[in-house]
C-alpha cells in the first residue's frame, strides 16, 4: 500500500497512520489524475492506507511534505490550522492539510457545504473549533444592550487574528507532471499498456477470480469515464468516483426539469453522507455495483431507478450489452464478476414517479448505514392509483433485499393510510429477520423497514398535493414535521475569556500550540516515525482464542518454520518480575476471551517492520522509545537497575486506548525481547488489537435507591456500583471510589458501595476522566428520577441540591461551591435557557471534577516529578520536565514567564529519563501544575543567580547576563504537591455548566486565569466533543462466547465534525482564582468530558417528551451510550410497537 511505500521506500513520515482501513484520514495524499475525456486534471483526496501503488499508474501523489514543511516554506493551509489552534495531538493534521490542500486544488474558493463535505472523512476524538471562530459582535448578555466584551474586565474572544494570513496563492503550487499527460511510465509493476475496452475485458476474463498480485485498474480507458446525456438519461463511465458521480449530478440537475432529476436527487441525499470524501475520491462507480454488498447503498436505488449497465463481455469484439440493474435476489450480477462495466445509464424519472433514498446509520455521516433503501412508486396519470411500486433494502441480509411480492400485492391501490397499514404488514411479512440475524439490532432494524416506508408515503403524499393542489390535500402541520431534513448545518464556534496580564506577559495567552506548524506540515516525529535501526525486529503477539484457559505446552516449531521468523519469546525468557498484577507474557493460565496483555503465550519476533514500539539493548542497557517514560516495570523485567534503562518520549498521538499501566506492559514485552535476541525490536498494534488489549472505560452498572421531598430536595440516598473489571485489577481500585465524589449534588445520607467484577475479558484501565464520566451520568440519571417522579423541572431539582456556598464533600474535605453556582447561573443567563426551554431536548448539566487522585500512590508518582533547565550561552534555553506530550499542549505551557525573556529563546525537546529521573504519570489533569511548577523553581532559582549580575549591569541583555554567569546549568526539583492527609483527598476542584439544546452547547467554565485559553479552550472543545461520543456513539459488542466484536473504526464511531453543535460556544468564567495552582490556574483536560453528558441529557429529555404525547409512562431509563437504536427505541413509537406485535404473533 502507498502508506508503506511512503515510510520505506522514500523515507517519508509525513503521512500518517491511524487505523488502516480507510476510517480516519490521517493517511489522506492527494492523487492527481489526467482525465482522457475531459482533457482536465483531477485532484482528489485518498486514503494511503488502501491505495495499491500498481493501481496510481499515471497519477501523480502529493503528501504533505510537498505542500509544505519548515524549511523552505509553510503552505497558507498549514500555517492557518496552526495559529488557529487547529490541532492538538496532530497526529491526524496531515490529513486534514491534504483533505483542505485537494479541495483548494479543486475550488479555489470552496463553499463552505465544500469544506465541511471535505473534511468529512476526518474522525475527531481532538478537534479545535477555532477555525471557523464567529467574530461575537455583541454577546447579548447584558439588557442594556452593552456588550460583555467590556474592556475593563478585559474580555476577549478569537483566538488568532485571521487577518494577518496570506491568501493562497494557486500559481505557486506544484504542477501535474507532463510526462504523466503524453505517455506512461512503468513503475513497479506489469503494466498491460492497451486501453481498449477489448483488452480489458479479455484480461477480467481470463484472470477472473484472481487475486494479488494481480490487479486490473482501467485508469486509461476514454469509455469507462465517459459522461454523456441522452434522450433517456445521463450514461456514466463506471471508472468515475463517486465524487465525480456528485459532481456531475450536482451540475446536471439545475440544467434539468425537476420531474426528470428525481432519481438524481435520491442519489445525491446518500452521496452526501455515504463514506468520507477520500473514499468517494477512491470509489468507483463500477465497483460500487459489483462489490454487491448489502450496504452499498448506491444500489437499492440504481436498481429501483431502472438503471442500465453497458457491458463489455469476455473478450470478445466489443458490442455493448445493456441488462437493467439487477435487484438483490437476481443473481445475473454473478456474471458480472467475468464482464466489465463500462458504463451505466441512469434515466430520468418520469412526472408521476416518485424516487425516494433512505439510510440510518450509527451516526450522520462516515459510518455504513445500518438500513438502506430505495423507493420507487409510478402512479397512473393524474391519479394516486399505484401502477408500479419497488421497494429494496440494504443492510438487512447479505445482500440487498426485494419487498417484491409486497409491491406485486399493491399494485392498483390507492395511495392512502389504509394502504400504508397493509404495506407495513406485507414488509414486514417478507422482509424476515430472524431474533439471532447477523448485524445485531433485530428489533431496530425491522422498525427502520417500516419507518421508511412511513417517511416515503409522507414524501410521496406531499410531492402528489404539490403536483395536485386541487386534488390531494397538503399534509398537517405534525405530518409535516416528520420530512424535516435531519442535516447539520456550519457549525460555529464563539471562545470567550479573560486576559489579565501585560503584553509582554506570555501567561494567560492564547499562544499556538509549540509544535503546531510541525503537525500540520508532519514534520512532529511521534514513535512510528522512527526510521528503522540496523538489524530490527518486529515483534507479533500469540493471543489466545478461548476465554480461561490453562497453558499446557508452548510449540513453537512450527512458527520457527515461517519465513522471516527469527525468535518466538515466552514467559521463560522474562529474567526479572513478568510485570506485576498483570502478567507480561502468560505464564500458567489465559483468562481473557480474546487477546490481552495478561494473555499472550508469546510475541513471534520477525524481520518486516511495522509500527513501532522500538526497543534497543546494548552493553546491558536498554533504550526504549515509546508511550511511557516509566522505567519500573522494565527494570524489574529484566533485572537491572533504574539508571540502566533510557527512556524516551517526544510526543504521543493516534491514540485509542489506555494510557498509563498497559503501555507499561508492551514496554516489557518488547525489551524482554530485545534482550533475548540481542536485537532492536520494534512493537506496535494494528488497531483491532490495540481495541481489544489496550482496554477503555469500565461498562458501568449502577442501582440507586432515593429518599426525596415533594420540592425535589434529596435526603438520603444508597448508590450500588458495580464496573466490569476484566480478568485483572489493572487501575480498578483508583477508579472505584470517583463515584463517590457525587457530582454536584449534596446528600447528607449517602451510602456508597462500589464493586469492581472480575470478568473473563481484558481489562478496562483508567482512561480519561477516571471514571467520572460514567459515575457522574448515573448522579444526573438520579436527578432526573426525583424529576419526573415530583414533576418539577430538572434545573430546579439540580439547584435545590447543589452544593450552596462552604460545604464538605463525602471524603469530609472543605470547599467552596461559589464559582460552581456562578457558572451555572452564566450558563442559565447564555443560551437563555428559560426561553429555549419551550423546545424539547435541552438540558443543563453542571459539573463539580476532582483534580489529581484520591489515592496517596499516584500522589506520591506525581509530587516526585522534577525539571531541567539548561541555559545556553548564546542566550538559548532548553527545558526538560517530566509531563508527556499527549496533545493537551503541556509543553506549549512550560514557556514560563519566570526567565523574562521571549518565548522565541525556549525550547522544548522531549521527555526522557536520562534527563528527568522519575517522571511518571501524566493523568487527572495535574501534568502542568507539577511540571509547570517544577519549571518554575528551577527557573526563579537560576533568576537568583542571574539577579546580581543584571543589577551589576542594568543595561544589558539577557545574553550578557547569561554570559556572564556560566553557573547552575542545572538544577533538580524535588516537592510534593498535594496534602494527603485524611479529609483531603484531592487538591481542589474543577467546576463548570454545561447547556445542550437542538442545535447548540454553551459551556461555561471555571478555569481560573488560564495560562493559555488556546490550549485550554481547545481542551474544553475537544473533551466535550469526546464526551459526546462516549454518550451517543461508541459501542462495544462482544459475542455470546466473549468475543470483542468492535474492532475499529468502521464499527466503532467515534464523532466526526457534522457531530459538533452547530452554534458551540465556550466562555471561561472571569474574575476566577486558584491560590493552590500555578499562576492561579485550574488543570483542564478531562473534567470537560462529561459536560457532553449535556447532549445525552438533552435527547433524554426529548424522548421524554415524545413519550409524554403517547401518553406512555416516564420512569423509562435510557443507557448510554444513547445511539440511534436506543433512541428509536426508547420513543416506543407507533412503528417499534407494530414489530413488537407483529413478531409477538409469528
Ligand atoms: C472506509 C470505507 C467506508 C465506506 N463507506 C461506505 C458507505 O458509507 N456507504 C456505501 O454505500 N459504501 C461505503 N463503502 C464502499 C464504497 O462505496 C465502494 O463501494 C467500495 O469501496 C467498492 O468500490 P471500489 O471502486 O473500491 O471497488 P473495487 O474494490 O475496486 O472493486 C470491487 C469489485 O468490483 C470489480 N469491478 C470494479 N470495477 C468494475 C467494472 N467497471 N466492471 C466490472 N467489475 C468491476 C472489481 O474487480 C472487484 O471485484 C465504504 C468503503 C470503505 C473502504
Ligand atoms: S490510516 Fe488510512 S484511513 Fe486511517
Amino acid at each position: 500500500m502507498l502508506k508503506f511505500f511512503f515510510f520505506n521506500a522514500v523515507h517519508l513520515s509525513g503521512t500518517k497512520y491511524g487505523c488502516g482501513v480507510g476510517g480516519c484520514g490521517a493517511c489522506t495524499v492527494m492523487i492527481s489524475t489526467y482525465d482522457p475525456v475531459t482533457k482536465q486534471i483531477q485532484h482528489r483526496p485518498a486514503n494511503s492506507c488502501l491505495f495499491p501503488i500498481c493501481s496510481l499508474h499515471g497519477a501523480a501523489v502529493t503528501t504533505v511534505e510537498e505542500v509544505g514543511s519548515i524549511k523552505p516554506r509553510i503552505h497558507t493551509i498549514q500555517e492557518r490550522l496552526a495559529k488557529c489552534n487547529g490541532s492538538q495531538c496532530g497526529f491526524c493534521t496531515p490529513g486534514k492539510v491534504m483533505s483542505i490542500y485537494a479541495l483548494l486544488r479543486n475550488h479555489a474558493e470552496p463553499s463552505m457545504e465544500k469544506i465541511i463535505a471535505a473534511l468529512d472523512g476526518r474522525k475527531n476524538q481532538n478537534i479545535n473549533l477555532q477555525i471557523n471562530h464567529k467574530s461575537p459582535t455583541c454577546c447579548q448578555l447584558r439588557a442594556t444592550g452593552q456588550c460583555c466584551l467590556d474592556e475593563e474586565e478585559h474580555i476577549h474572544s478569537g483566538l488568532c487574528n485571521t487577518e494577518e494570513f496570506p491568501p493562497v496563492d494557486p500559481t505557486q503550487e506544484f504542477i501535474f507532471p507532463p510526462e504523466l499527460i503524453v505517455g506512461l511510465i512503468d513503475f513497479c509493476c506489469h503494466i498491460f499498456n492497451h486501453t481498449t475496452i477489448l483488452c480489458l475485458s479479455g484480461l477480467k476474463k481470463n484472470h477472473h477470480g484472481a487475486y494479488h498480485p494481480i490487479i486490473l485498474h482501467p485508469v486509461r480507458i476514454p469509455e469507462m469515464y465517459v459522461v454523456s446525456s441522452t434522450t433517456d438519461g445521463l450514461v456514466i463511465g463506471a471508472a468515475c468516483c463517486l465524487a465525480q458521480l456528485r459532481d456531475i449530478l450536482m451540475k446536471a440537475v439545475p440544467k434539468l426539469a425537476e420531474e426528470k432529476t428525481k432519481i438524481y436527487q435520491a442519489f445525491l441525499q446518500h452521496l452526501r453522507t455515504l463514506a468520507g470524501e477520500q473514499m468517494r475520491s477512491m470509489a468507483s462507480l463500477g465497483g460500487h455495483i459489483v462489490s454487491r454488498a448489502s450496504t452499498r447503498e448506491l444500489n437499492p436505488i440504481s436498481s429501483v431507478g431502472k438503471s442500465v449497465l453497458n457491458l463489455a463481455s469476455e473478450g470478445k469484439l466489443w458490442t455493448p450489452c445493456q441488462i437493467p440493474l439487477p435487484d438483490g435476489q437476481n443473481t445475473a450480477t454473478e456474471n458480472m464478476a467475468k464482464e466489465v462495466i463500462v458504463s451505466v445509464l441512469i434515466p430520468y424519472s418520469m412526472k408521476d414517479d416518485f424516487i425516494s433514498a433512505f439510510r440510518q446509520a450509527e451516526s450522520q455521516k462516515n459510518a455504513l448505514s445500518i438500513v438502506n433503501s430505495g423507493m420507487r412508486i409510478l402512479f397512473s396519470p393524474g391519479t394516486d392509483t399505484i401502477v408500479d411500486l419497488s421497494i429494496l433494502y440494504g443492510g438487512i441480509g447479505s445482500t440487498i433485499l426485494s419487498a417484491r411480492k409486497s409491491c406485486e400485492k399493491l399494485i392498483g391501490r390507492q395511495w392512502n393510510d389504509q394502504m400504508l397499514n397493509e404495506a407495513c404488514r406485507l414488509v414486514l411479512e417478507e422482509i424476515f429477520l430472524p431474533p439471532s440475524a447477523l448485524g445485531r439490532k433485530v428489533e431496530y432494524r425491522r422498525t427502520l423497514l417500516v419507518s421508511f416506508l412511513f417517511r416515503f408515503y409522507l414524501e410521496v403524499l406531499h410531492g402528489l398535493n404539490q403536483m395536485y393542489p386541487f386534488r390531494c390535500a397538503e399534509l398537517s402541520q405534525e405530518k409535516m414535521s416528520a420530512l424535516g431534513m435531519l442535516q447539520s448545518g456550519i457549525a460555529q464556534g464563539v471562545q470567550i475569556y479573560q486576559l489579565r496580564c501585560p503584553p509582554q506577559d506570555p501567561v494567560g495567552r492564547p499562544i499556538m500550540h509549540q509544535s503546531g506548524i510541525k503537525h500540520t506540515t508532519g514534520e512532529e516525529v511521534y514513535i512510528d516515525d522512527i526510521r528503522p535501526v540496523d538489524g530490527e525486529l518486529s515483534l507479533a503477539l500469540v493471543t489466545n482464542i478461548k476465554a480461561h484457559t490453562k497453558i499446557m505446552s508452548i510449540n513453537a516449531s512450527e512458527a520457527l518454520q515461517v519465513p522471516g521468523v527469527v525468535d518466538v519469546v515466552t514467559a521463560r525468557d522474562v529474567p526479572g518480575e513478568n510485570g506485576k498484577d498483570e502478567q507480561a507474557y502468560a505464564e500458567d493460565k489465559v483468562f481473557l476471551a480474546s487477546g490481552g496483555v495478561s494473555g499472550p503465550f508469546a510475541p513471534v519476533i520477525y524481520k518486516k517492520r511495522k509500527v513501532s514500539l522500538q526497543v534497543s539493548s546494548c552493553c546491558n542497557q536498554m533504550k526504549i522509545s515509546a508511550r511511557t517514560v516509566n522505567t519500573e516495570f522494565v527494570a524489574s523485567a529484566l533485572n537491572l537497575q533504574y539508571n540502566k534503562i533510557m527512556c524516551h518520549m517526544k510526543c504521543v498521538g493516534g491514540a485509542f486506548g489506555g494510557k498509563i499501566t498497559k503501555p507499561l506492559l508492551f514496554a516489557v514485552i518488547a525489551a524482554v525481547a530485545a534482550n533475548k535476541t540481542g536485537h532492536a525490536v520494534c512493537f506496535a498494534l494494528e488497531r483491532n488489537m490495540d481495541m481489544l488489549i489496550t482496554g477503555r472505560w469500565h461498562p458501568f452498572f449502577g442501582k440507586y435507591k432515593v429518599g426525596f421531598m415533594n420540592d425535589g430536595r434529596i435526603r438520603a440516598a444508597d448508590f450500588q456500583c458495580y464496573i466490569n473489571g476484566g480478568c485483572t485489577k489493572d487501575e480498578f481500585e483508583s477508579v472505584i471510589p470517583c463515584v463517590e465524589s457525587g457530582q454536584c449534588i449534596y446528600i447528607l445520607n449517602l451510602l456508597v458501595r462500589g464493586h469492581a467484577c472480575k470478568t473473563n475479558l481484558p481489562s478496562n484501565t483508567a482512561f480519561r476522566g477516571f471514571e467520572f464520566p460514567q459515575a457522574g451520568l448515573f448522579v444526573e440519571t438520579c436527578i432526573v428520577a426525583v424529576a419526573t417522579q415530583t414533576d418539577l423541572p430538572h434545573e430546579k431539582v439540580r439547584e435545590i441540591n447543589m452544593y450552596k456556598r462552604v460545604n464538605l464533600t463525602s471524603f469530609k474535605e472543605k470547599f467552596d461551591a461559589e464559582n460552581l453556582w456562578k457558572c451555572w447561573e452564566e450558563c442559565l443567563d447564555k443560551p437563555d435557557y428559560y426561553s429555549k426551554k419551550a423546545m424539547k431536548g435541552i438540558a443543563i448539566i453542571p459539573m463539580k471534577f476532582s483534580v489529581g487522585f484520591n489515592a496517596t500512590y499516584f500522589h506520591q508518582v506525581t509530587s516526585s516529578n522534577q525539571s531541567l533547565v539548561h541555559i545556553y550561552i548564546d542566550g538559548s534555553v532548553l527545558v526538560t520536565h517530566g509531563g508527556i506530550e499527549l496533545g493537551q499542549g503541556i509543553h506549549t505551557k512550560m514557556s514560563h514567564r519566570e526567565l523574562k525573556i521571549p518565548l522565541s529563546y525556549i525550547h522544548l525537546c522531549e521527555t526522557s529519563t536520562t534527563t528527568v529521573t522519575s517522571g511518571k504519570y501524566t493523568a487527572g489533569s495535574t501534568g502542568t501544575e507539577i511540571n509547570a511548577r517544577a519549571v518554575q523553581d528551577v527557573c526563579q532559582i537560576l533568576w537568583k543567580h542571574l539577579d546580581p549580575i543584571q543589577r551589576d549591569n542594568p543595561n544589558g541583555k539577557w545574553e550578557d547576563w547569561v554570559n556572564l554567569s556560566l553557573c547552575f546549568l542545572l538544577l533538580n526539583y524535588d516537592k510534593p504537591t498535594s496534602d494527603t492527609e485524611k479529609g483531603h483527598a484531592f487538591p481542589y476542584f474543577r467546576f463548570g455548566v454545561s447547556c445542550s439544546e437542538n442545535i447548540g452547547t454553551d459551556i461555561v467554565m471555571d478555569a481560573c486565569f488560564t495560562i493559555n485559553p488556546a490550549i485550554d479552550i481547545g481542551q474544553i472543545e475537544g473533551a466535550f466533543i469526546q464526551g459526546v461520543g462516549l454518550y451517543t456513539l461508541e459501542e462495544i459488542f462482544f459475542s455470546p462466547e466473549g468475543e470483542q466484536l468492535t474492532l475499529g473504526p468502521d464499527t466503532y464511531k467515534i464523532p466526526a465534525i457534522c457531530d459538533i453543535p452547530e452554534q458551540f460556544c465556550v466562555y471561561l468564567l472571569p474574575n476566577s482564582c486558584n491560590s493552590i495552582a500555578i499562576y492561579s490556574s485550574k488543570g483542564v483536560g478531562e473534567a470537560r468530558f462529561f459536560l457532553g453528558s449535556s447532549v445525552f441529557f438533552a435527547i433524554q429529555d426529548a424522548v421524554a417528551a415524545a413519550r409524554k404525547e403517547r401518553g406512555l409512562p416516564m420512569d423509562f431509563t435510557p443507557n448510554s451510550p444513547l445511539t440511534v437504536e436506543r433512541i428509536c427505541m426508547a420513543c416506543d413509537d407507533v412503528f417499534t410497537e407494530m414489530v413488537r406485535l407483529f413478531s409477538s404473533l409469528l
